[in-house]
């Protein structure tokens, strides 16, 4: 179907988390040697755009979200040369390519950190960050109770004694967004990617900007997870933020087809809308979708507020089951829909996990995703079903979150284990023989070479799916629910109904030819957590 909205409005967008995607100099890191030569695959998929997780100059003390230098790529990556190469050759593929903006910090390797260092208390190379003394006797309190999203505190102190903020990991300053030097600095680069060819950007901690001047505290004993927050919220989601978009925004602008996607962490849709006034971002993900359980209450309802919310705006929601920030969706939904994953990762019952389950119900999401309106990011490996690896040995972890908690959440690094792409070999085709996570022994039976032209793979699902979708729906931003059978979920979009049936038995399906189902279906009638796309 073709049509004439934008292109991001109805986008498949697939990440690509670069260190783990493709490793094209076998030293055992994914690079963008790897990723080049991955293209005729992500291609393959009928995807619109790719988005790649930093790959800027970092010391990799957060996976590249610690940039270091932002116009220049990191070794272990590649050159700007072959940035530049890759942005060309998925160009003509008919790829876009969406660059990841990290603007709420530095890494301390960042040659402004370094001149901050390097100046007195009260210096002016201080004031791009948040530099401050500490409470109580000589000091030696930090200036606020708030804890790092990584657990732990956001203040550390230099040897001078004065302290700087890190909503992250200590190695990841914030930067001091009330500076003009600040605001300067990233419309260059904004400027300096979309001149190379980049379609926008996937705008990092897009909550996290403005800081309350008064650093007042927050009474936080505690942060699990995220940082919602609010207008009178300290450090998260506060007003005054927008105006910096709206700066980004008239810059980019300026480059007809590029866009801002927001990493927006907010309390409720109400203040997520804000991101998507028509002069900020184009999109911003809707997280309550990837983090609801597999239930139809719950899908229903992250479903029903984002849609007319999104409407409201002039905007379309954009959905998202995973990324590389979240347990893998084959472990959340093969898990009690009870429990929280994350926290099960570390120490929790091993046979509360039920692979077939899982997988089942993420063929069915993946359905239900891509039925609805608007853009849909696929996060790699999601389209080969691979679960979170949840028994990567301690001594291997390299997320911050592992020891920054005091060894209470296992942190990130499960749903980032390389890619496989062959059934055998040393790193299952992700390079020449290891790899910088290891890899489960039984990795090749879920690689891209044992699933491709198999009828009933998930990675075969995720290619028809696209493809139909392609044909009957992009073209359409139409919407509305329908009541279709007990226990189901139904929407109709144009001449296509989405049924997914949430229930524990096998129920009669409305009539309609069968366009696709994500799990076999038993004399016509749709078994318990699976998805049909019929056409009406
Ligand atoms: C975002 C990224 C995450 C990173 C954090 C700090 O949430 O997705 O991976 O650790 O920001 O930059």
């Amino acid at each position: 179907m073709s049509s004439s909205h934008p292109w991001w409005r109805h986008a498949v967008v697939y990440q690509v988390y670069l260190r783990s995607f493709s490793d094209g100099d076998g030293d055992g890191t994914g690079d963008i040697a790897g990723l080049r030569l991955r293209l005729p695959y992500i291609r393959s998929l009928g995807v619109d755009a790719i988005w790649i997780n930093p790959w800027y100059v970092s010391p990799l003390n957060d996976g590249g979200y610690d940039v270091a230098d932002y116009r220049r790529i990191d070794p272990r990556f590649g050159t700007l040369e072959d940035a530049i190469g890759l942005i060309e050759e998925a160009s003509g593929l008919g790829l876009r390519v969406l660059l990841d903006l990290v603007p709420n910090h530095t890494s301390t390797d960042h040659v402004w950190f370094q001149e901050a260092l390097a100046s007195a208390p009260g210096g002016k190379a201080r004031a791009r960050y948040h530099f401050r003394p500490g409470r109580g006797p000589g000091g030696a309190e930090p200036p606020t109770d708030w804890i790092s999203v990584f657990g732990g505190r956001t203040w550390s102190r230099v040897g001078d004694g004065e302290w700087y903020l890190h909503l992250f990991d200590s190695t990841q300053p914030d930067l001091n967004w009330a500076h003009p030097e600040v605001r300067a600095e990233f419309l260059d680069i904004i400027r300096f990617w979309l001149e190379r060819g980049a379609s926008g950007f996937r705008v990092d901690v897009a909550n996290g900007l403005e800081k309350d001047p008064s650093y007042p505290d927050v009474g936080a004993v505690d942060k699990p997870k995220g940082i919602p927050g609010g207008d009178l919220h300290p450090y998260s989601d506060r007003d005054p933020l927008h105006e910096i978009v709206r700066e980004w925004r008239s810059v980019v602008d300026e480059y007809p087809e590029a866009i801002l996607v927001a990493e927006a962490w907010v309390e409720n849709w109400d203040r997520l809308a804000r991101y998507l006034r028509p002069d900020e971002y184009h999109q911003a993900f809707n997280f309550e979708f990837m983090e609801a359980p597999w239930t139809e209450e719950a899908m229903k309802s992250a479903i029903s507020i984002a849609v007319p919310a999104s409407a409201a705006m002039g905007a379309v929601p954009t959905w998202v089951l995973s990324n590389h920030d979240i347990v893998r969706q084959v472990t959340r939904y093969g898990l009690p829909q009870t429990l929280d994953a994350r926290d099960w990762l570390l120490d929790g019952d091993r046979e509360l996990f039920d692979p077939g389950l899982g997988l089942r119900r993420a063929k069915a999401a993946a359905l239900l995703m891509l039925g609805l309106p608007g853009s849909a990011y696929i996060y790699q490996g999601e389209e080969l079903g691979l679960p979170e690896v949840h028994d990567l040995p301690l001594e291997f972890l390299d997320d911050p979150t592992y020891t920054r908690s005091e060894q209470t959440m296992k942190g990130r690094d499960g749903c980032r284990v390389p890619i496989p792409w062959t059934a055998e070999g040393g790193s299952f085709g992700f390079g020449t023989d290891g790899s910088w996570l290891p890899q489960p022994a039984d990795w090749g039976g879920l690689s891209v070479e044992s699933q491709e032209g198999v009828p009933d793979s998930m990675l075969e699902l995720y290619r028809t799916a696209i493809r139909l979708r392609d044909q009957h729906l992009a073209g359409s931003e139409s919407f509305e629910w329908v009541e279709a059978c007990v226990g189901c979920l139904a929407f109709q979009r144009e001449s296509v109904l989405v049924v997914v049936n949430f229930g524990p038995e096998s129920t009669v399906m409305p009539e309609g030819e069968i366009l696709l189902a994500s799990s076999r279906l038993v004399e016509d009638r749709l078994p318990p957590d699976t998805t049909a796309w019929l056409g009406v």
